[in-house]
């Protein structure tokens, strides 16, 4: 199976659902529509609307981050998964690099992965090195402590995707060189297979992908999907990042 993830960020009022809807009549009628999920995480604005207009549909409806404590609490402006999944969403993006860099560190994460996974949120949890820890090359490093820090044996590792997210190049237009990107896939696997001691979680790829660049991920198979971010706001290049993704496969 693969996936493609739309990060709409701070983006998007109600009738930004027309955007969906394109994708999603795309998505209907696409030959290749078996092999893949669509995932789109809107703003906590526009989460219900979504989720319930799109139930039955083939768009999953997710969050962007999810606060680090079960159902509720005094946190002004948190929202927990409970009440994420009350509204409907599916799963939640975990740890992207914009909430780390607010502060969010290793242990309110693995907070947050087990309070979503209890209250049956699939996680899509976010790593990616900077630019100086990848020119001191320390790019294997740092992926290993985010990924050993935050996820547990005990976690359901069928109710998990892992993002790859070079800070670097999310959204500068800057993409790894092939090479690069299979090996640090391969390793993002190998170090989850070690955690689970089972099958790897999907590993995707995220960061400046767009329609013409998805050529030179679709060659590396062991990437099985990717996380969109700028490219997710427009349902045409959404829809051409698939089509392209298939056709040069
Ligand atoms: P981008 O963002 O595709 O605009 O680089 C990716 C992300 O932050 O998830």
């Amino acid at each position: 199976m693969r996936y493609f993830i739309g990060n709409w960020k701070m983006f998007g009022v109600p009738k930004a659902i027309n955007i969906l809807n394109k994708i999603n009549s795309f998505q209907s009628k696409d030959k290749n529509r078996n092999k893949y999920r669509v995932i789109i995480t809107p703003p906590y604005t526009l989460i219900e609307t979504f989720a319930k207009y799109f139930t039955n549909k083939k768009i999953i409806i997710g969050s962007q981050n999810c606060y680090q404590k079960e159902q509720f609490s005094s946190n002004t402006g948190a929202v927990s998964p409970y009440m994420i999944r009350s509204v409907g969403a599916k799963c939640t993006l975990i740890g992207h690099s914009d909430n780390r860099a607010e502060g969010d560190t290793d242990l309110m994460l693995k907070d947050k992965v087990k309070f979503a996974l209890k209250n049956n949120l699939k996680v899509i949890y976010c790593i990616g090195e900077n630019k100086v820890q990848k020119n001191n090359n320390k790019t294997f490093s740092v992926l290993k402590k985010q990924l050993t820090k935050v996820l547990e044996k005990k976690f359901d590792q069928k109710k998990i995707i892992v993002a790859y997210e070079p800070i670097w190049s999310i959204g500068t237009g800057k993409i790894p060189n092939e090479k690069d990107l299979l090996k640090t896939t391969i390793y993002i696997k190998k170090t989850l297979k070690n955690i689970f001691k089972s099958n790897s979680p999907a590993v995707l790829y995220g960061g400046s992908v767009d329609e013409s660049n998805v050529e030179i991920f679709s060659k590396i198979k062991e990437i099985d999907g990717f996380l969109i971010g700028g490219a997710s706001k427009s349902s045409k290049k959404f829809i051409d990042i698939i089509k392209n993704y298939y056709s040069y496969r």
